[in-house]
């Protein structure tokens, strides 16, 4: 049986941390194991935010070193950047005649801005442009273009890909073919099951996260200061409602696990001790990716090449695609 092909798209918006390693990466990672995988860098999605050509340079490489100290194998995943495959630009364009308008109005980012403007008294589209009100169909354009079956995504991303699929199914109605597969969207945990330093949901909009990279002392200090409540030594400790735990259940074995939770419920244990183990095993897992890290962000070269690469191969995928759609709608 052909191998099903999951895509994504990375926005380079800043690095990664724990939250986005154990939601995001290492499941998709996981994914390229039994898929055909395609992950790409969304730097014109990322245009709506980052104005500043270093930044979004920066941020580029910065999101690709992430990617591939965490374990990407370019050779098996291809990778690669949006702004190389300019069919997507193409098949955005396509796409806008089969969007109502009705349909973008819906769309969750949008409403939240025209909802911030309301509360703040501003006019309804105050600060919209239309790169955020177009955002789905640029997204839609993205998974389209390579006949993708999974689209791992965040609960916040849900929405974009249904509409990818609602405009798909349309234009596939109005010729009567299957120009296009309709893709599913997948759920990743996200950051729902990773809390950060203060017991909520880890999340950079809160800034309790652990970033994926910091250096040992750093990842120390900052497990340290994981919020606790102010029971004592001896008391025996709930290991179920402790972000501590938590935290040591995505990085140990369920033998470690299982010790550790004995402590827990047999009392005697500070949490410190607690802090340290879970420190240790983070840093275990970590360790190796942090120096991978280091390794290719001094070997920019090697970075564009897989990059370059990747686009290159996604190119053709996508002249291919677009060849077909072309003749679909009668441009050639
Ligand atoms: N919008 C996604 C995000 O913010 C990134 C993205 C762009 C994407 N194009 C995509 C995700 C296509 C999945 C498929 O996270």
């Amino acid at each position: 049986m052909e191998k099903k092909i999951a895509l994504t798209g990375i926005k380079p918006t800043g690095l990664p941390h724990i939250g986005n390693y154990i939601g995001a990466i290492r499941p998709a990672l996981e994914l390229s194991q039994t898929c055909e995988a395609r992950y790409f860098i969304a730097d014109y999605h990322a245009l709506n935010s980052v104005k500043n050509a270093a930044d979004l340079r920066q941020m580029t490489l910065e999101i690709a070193a992430a990617w591939l100290a965490c374990g990407l194998d370019p050779q098996k995943v291809l990778i690669y950047k949006q702004s190389q495959v300019p069919e997507t630009f193409e098949l955005m364009t396509l796409l806008l005649a089969f969007t109502p308008k009705g349909l973008m109005n819906r769309a969750h980012a949008y409403k939240a801005m025209l909802q911030k403007n309301k509360d703040e008294d501003n006019e309804p589209d105050f600060g919209v442009n239309m790169g955020l009100f177009t955002y789905p169909v640029l997204m839609a354009a993205d998974i389209l273009l390579f006949d993708t079956d999974y689209v791992p995504v965040g609960n916040d991303q849900f929405q974009h890909v249904e509409m990818a699929c609602d405009i798909a199914q349309s234009f596939n109605f109005v010729y009567g073919c299957e120009g296009f597969r309709i893709p599913q969207p997948m759920a990743q945990e996200e950051t729902k099951t990773v809390v950060g330093l203060d017991g909520r949901k880890m999340s950079k909009s809160y800034g309790n996260t652990i970033p994926l990279f910091v250096g040992e002392k750093e990842l120390r200090k900052l497990v340290m200061r994981i919020v606790t409540n102010s029971q004592t030594m001896e008391e025996p400790k709930d290991p179920d409602i402790c972000s501590i735990f938590s935290l040591y259940k995505v990085f140990a074995t369920p033998d470690e696990i299982n010790d550790l939770r004995q402590l827990y419920i047999q009392g005697g244990m500070g949490w410190g001790h607690a802090k340290q183990a879970l420190y240790e095993k983070m840093n275990e897992e970590l360790t190796p990716l942090r120096a991978r890290y280091e390794y290719l962000m001094s070997h920019q070269d090697y970075i564009h090449e897989i990059l370059n690469d990747g686009s290159h191969r996604a190119h053709k995928l996508a002249t291919t695609k677009m060849a077909i759609l072309r003749q679909i709608i009668g441009v050639t």
